[in-house]
């Protein structure tokens, strides 16, 4: 026996260290047929550690105050610590990059049926991840506590208000004063370095305790776990280490190589990750020109926008987030994947993808320009309103056409090389 034997012996009598990395990894058969949309949930783990590493950084140069916020951020972390302009880009561009990867994580999971029993828990896990991370992007984008924080943080909160009778009140409580102040900011802050983060890490920990639970399900949708063979190992499944630790660093290379070109010579995206008026310090009396969320949200924003009434707005977009989480139940297919369900559900998805990102388009547009890209007159207003009527049609008909349609037949075995 060698010495690190020896040593893992010592800690396995106390602690189950390789019965949990055995469960967890080297005996965890994954289906052998994942395809690069598979890379998404890790990258999403590599983002995150990002986030957390670099956020710990910031907040040792970071003063939560009103009056030092901006200039701790803009002056010392940016000019003066070195590689401070490095720490905070990384965690700018990072918090685009978690949502760009979340939303491409969730968007497989949509194609592979991976919401369907008996994984709608890590799916229900992961939707609560993603509005917890709604609620870190929102709070973190004060910090700044430049033009676009405050105006931005003003708008959201101001939704609140809507909500009759307590409306008032909450947004008070919520800000913690008469307007939005420093003691608003100094709240934000803890929550975004302390509360949420816990939160995060706490539903990544059970949305894959979930996941292993019932197994990965796989770009054809088969369940590996009805052919196994006399050792009771799936026949479809590899342990996920080696196999897929190494797969996945293929992953991890070329999101690196985009993520960091990014990070170091378009940090602020063009004006979409880093708003131009956020590099202006906060001014009560000075609202910009035009108030835009960052991107992740703007297709939120834009079905808010789509209602004329603030309060049923707001109940829209509340509904739209709402309604993925019941998604498992909604989709009736005898099938999971998108490989062998039938036409419309292809069409729809598509559809469905389209208007999604014609929707984040919308929530940055001016509601009464008129939209360029497509061949005929009409505002962006109307296509938001065009694109939301067809956000909520996709899920509240996915009930019908999915029991209807005909699907093509699953293979008993999983497909390799599609
Ligand atoms: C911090 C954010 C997240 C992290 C770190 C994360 C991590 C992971 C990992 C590591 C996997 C296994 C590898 C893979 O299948 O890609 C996974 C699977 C999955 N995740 Fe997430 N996830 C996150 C957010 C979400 C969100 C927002 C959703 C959807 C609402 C979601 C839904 C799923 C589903 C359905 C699976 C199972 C996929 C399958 O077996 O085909 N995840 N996640």
């Amino acid at each position: 026996m060698n010495m690190f034997q020896s040593m893992m012996g010592w800690v396995d009598a106390r602690f189950p260290a390789t019965k949990m990395f055995e469960e967890h990894m080297s005996k965890y058969y994954a289906p052998k047929n994942f395809n690069f949309w598979y890379f998404f949930g890790s990258l999403a783990m590599l983002v995150l550690v990002n986030q957390l590493l670099t956020g710990i950084w910031l907040t040792m140069m970071y003063n939560p105050t009103g009056d030092g916020a901006f200039a701790s951020v803009e002056m010392n972390m940016m000019r003066d610590v070195e590689y401070g302009w490095l720490l905070r880009y990384l965690h700018s561009t990072g918090a685009s990059a978690f949502f760009a990867v979340v939303y491409l994580h969730m968007f497989r999971g949509m194609m592979y049926g991976s919401y369907r029993a008996p994984r709608e828990l890590v799916w229900i896990f992961g939707m609560l991840i993603y509005l917890a991370l709604m609620a870190e992007g929102f709070m973190g984008y004060l910090l700044p506590w430049g033009q676009m924080s405050y105006w931005g943080a003003q708008v959201i909160i101001s939704l609140f208000g809507a909500i009759p009778y307590v409306g008032e009140a909450l947004m008070e409580w919520i800000r913690g004063d008469y307007l939005l102040s420093g003691i608003t900011l100094n709240r934000f802050f803890a929550l975004h370095v302390v509360a949420l983060p816990i939160v995060i890490l706490a539903l990544v920990v059970l949305h894959i305790i979930a996941l292993h639970e019932v197994g990965s399900n796989n770009p054809d949708g088969v369940d590996i776990k009805k052919l196994k063979g006399e050792d009771g190992i799936p026949l479809d499944g590899i342990p996920f280490h080696p196999y897929y630790t190494v797969h996945d660093i293929v992953g991890v290379v070329v999101f690196l190589a985009v993520f960091l070109t990014i990070v170091f010579f378009f940090p602020d995206g063009g004006g979409y990750f880093l708003e131009k008026p956020n590099f202006e310090p906060a001014n009560p009396l000075k609202t910009p020109a035009h108030i835009a969320p960052v991107w992740y949200f703007t297709p939120f924003y834009a079905i808010l926008r789509a209602i004329p009434d603030k309060l049923m707005g707001v109940i829209a977009m509340g509904a739209a987030i709402a309604i993925l989480f019941v998604l498992p139940w909604l989709d009736r297919s005898p099938v999971k994947s998108i490989r062998y369900k039938g036409i419309i559900s292809k069409v729809m998805l598509m559809l469905f993808a389209v208007a999604f990102v014609i929707l984040g388009i919308c929530g940055v547009k001016q509601p009464d320009l008129h939209v360029e890209f497509v061949p005929f007159e009409i505002t962006y207003r109307a296509m938001g309103q065009l694109c939301t009527a067809f956000y909520f049609a996709y899920f509240i008909l996915m009930p019908f056409w999915t029991s209807k349609e005909t699907c093509k037949p699953v293979p008993a075995r999983v497909r390799m090389g599609h």
